[in-house]
């Protein structure tokens, strides 16, 4: 069985995209500083394409998580796999997603980050897919929302491949 890609949102339009919201971004924080968490892997594209483009000053940590449950359907309890280096104390925090689906990673990682007493917390993610929220988590910012398809690219993988793809594709299984 093989794969093939379909492009739904051009490297284009995901740099056009991720400029706006850099500049929303550093409109809302001015005076302050931005603490960036990356949610590796998939956040790594799009947090590094977003710093670049952010004109307040912004520091960088990175989490790595994996949720509890088969592949195709997380429980909603996310385990640490990797933990951030700095603490959050008084920080302004925002998370940096690659997509938000059921919502359950992120709410559950949202109440984590909040006990360790940051400033304030909050979410932006590239990829939102509104129609299969199961757990509401408030999204601050959302480069686009995108239909109930499983996409690829910008850091999204298929099987750990297709992350290092320029722009988002859906994946079309031939099963020939
Ligand atoms: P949830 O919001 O807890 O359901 O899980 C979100 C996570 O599932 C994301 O961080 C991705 O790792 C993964 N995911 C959900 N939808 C897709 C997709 O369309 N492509 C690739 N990964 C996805
Ligand atoms: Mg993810």
């Amino acid at each position: 069985m093989s794969e093939k890609i379909r492009v739904l949102i051009s490297e284009e339009e995901v740099e056009n995209r991720i400029q706006q919201i850099a500049a929303k971004i550093s409109k809302d924080y001015a005076g302050k500083e931005i603490h960036l968490i990356c949610v590796l892997k998939g956040g790594v594209f799009f947090t590094c394409e977003l710093a670049k483009r952010i004109t307040v000053p912004v520091s960088l940590d990175f989490m790595s998580v994996s949720s509890y449950g088969d592949d195709t359907k997380s429980s909603g309890v996310v385990r640490i796999v990797k933990d951030l280096d700095q603490p959050l104390i008084g920080k302004d925090v925002l998370i940096v997603e690659d997509i938000i689906d059921s919502g359950r990673t992120l709410s559950y990682l949202m109440e984590i980050l909040k006990g360790r007493n940051p400033n304030s917390v909050r979410l932006c993610t590239l990829l939102d897919k509104p129609e299969r929220r199961v757990k509401e988590v408030k999204v601050d910012y959302c480069c686009f929302n995108i239909p109930d398809e499983f996409v690829v690219g910008y850091g999204l993988d298929y099987a750990q491949k297709y992350r290092n793809l320029p722009f988002i594709g859906v994946v079309d299984l031939d099963r020939e």
